[in-house]
């Protein structure tokens, strides 16, 4: 019996290689920053981390997790509500809530888990919930999670004449949550915020915003969308994973209300242990950072404007935005994902994303700059597309 379903697996495995979806993943045997090293001792370039900000291994973050390490030690062995919320998470919550001028904040081990705590909880009987057709898988199984008690309405993406009527289908729900990315993942476009937020107003719903990839990247102070598009939302997830830091953890910045209502009940809190108090020195470090030196940004958004005028110049078909995230349309997958291989034999990381994860016709490389790119960095890979153009 169960050879047999050993079998099925495989026969499953082999399905993802015939369908070209099976991931191998580089391995490194470095730090994460601008250039890496692989497992086996090439380097390269990298333009395929989150690393927006350069942080990841930075000095003053190492220093606040090592910290955090020495004081705290390695973890809490305990969920925050019984003995595992030590006075680093407090801290670091109360500057996540000042960063994004909320009233409060509360963390997860990922923003994975943050998402899947806020929809569900915040949500029940004759309630509704409104979401974008390309948010993240988070906030798609945060949905479904919600079971067949709430309303789970999808709109077309970024389409608001289809946000407006799934909230005119939903104007008689108890609550109503629209639920948005602020930068999408594989577009690297921008939410339409302003629009978003007129609409919730007008439907008495209320505004949630996964910014994982706009914390630290959009905004003059790298508060997010929000701050790009100068509006107040209602709630706001978002990731230490990535430009905060680099290491892992989650959270959801919202009224008091709402976060002692996730504090009260939600599941991936009250069940799984705290964020480790070294990841939550080394966000808390990141932000001040952050904080200190908004110059990051501008450093940033110059460095995604010189690899994007440079691709466009080689006559790629790039996807504008002003995110950290440049897809290079491409078309055919085999194509996409020949390109990024092609790209590791001139020293470039760059990953090459084919149907099904994008809609087909449409496989891409994705590339994404960090502030620690140097000018050189980014002329070597544009030597490189300029290469691959002939392809
Ligand atoms: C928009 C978005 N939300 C959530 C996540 C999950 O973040 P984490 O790694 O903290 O779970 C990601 C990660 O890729 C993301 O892109």
């Amino acid at each position: 019996m169960a050879s047999t379903t050993i079998e099925q697996i495989r026969e499953e495995i082999e399905g993802l290689k015939k369908a070209g979806t099976y991931k191998v993943a580089p391995v490194l045997a470095s730090a994460m920053g601008p250039v890496v090293k692989l497992a086996d001792g090439k380097e390269v370039i990298n333009l395929c981390s989150n690393n927006y900000l350069g942080l990841a291994n930075h000095p003053e973050v190492l220093r606040g997790a090592k910290e955090a390490l020495d004081k705290f030690g390695n973890g809490t062995a305990s969920v925050r509500f019984i003995c595992g919320t030590f006075t680093i998470h407090q801290e670091l919550e109360k500057t996540i809530a000042e960063f994004l001028s909320t009233e409060r904040a509360t963390t997860y081990v990922s923003c994975w888990n943050a998402n899947e705590a806020l929809v569900p909880t915040l949500l029940g009987e004759s309630d509704a919930v409104i979401s974008d057709e390309l948010n993240h898988a988070s906030i798609i199984d945060a949905c479904r999670l919600c079971g067949k008690k709430v309303t789970r309405l999808i709109y077309k993406h970024s389409d608001m004449a289809d946000l407006k009527n799934k909230l005119e289908e939903a104007k008689d729900a108890r609550r109503k949550l629209i639920i948005t990315d602020g930068v999408f993942s594989m577009e690297g476009d921008l939410a339409n915020l302003p629009e978003i937020v007129q609409l919730a107003q007008q439907y008495d719903a209320l505004v949630a915003v996964d910014d994982s990839h706009a914390h630290g990247v959009l905004g003059k102070g790298g508060r997010g969308t929000p701050e790009h598009f100068g509006v107040k939302v209602d709630i706001i997830t978002g990731t230490l994973g990535k430009a905060l830091g680099g290491a892992a953890g989650g959270f959801i910045a919202a009224s008091e209300p709402i976060i002692e209502l996730m504090v009260q009940r939600s599941r991936p809190q009250i069940f799984s242990n705290a964020l480790p108090p070294a990841t939550a020195g080394g966000a808390l470090a990141a932000i001040k950072l952050l904080q200190n030196n908004p110059q990051l940004i501008n450093q940033l958004q110059e460095n995604v404007a010189y690899l994007r005028n440079g691709l466009k110049e080689l006559g790629y078909n790039v996807i504008d935005s002003p995110s950290a995230i440049i897809p290079i349309i491409i078309g055919d997958t085999a194509k996409a994902i020949r390109m990024a291989d092609e790209m590791l034999k001139y020293d470039i990381l760059i990953t090459g994303f084919g149907f099904p994860v994008v809609p087909e016709g449409t496989a891409r490389l994705r590339a994404q700059v960090s502030a620690a790119h140097t000018r050189s960095h980014l002329d070597k890979a544009l030597e490189a597309f300029k290469a691959l153009r002939e392809m």
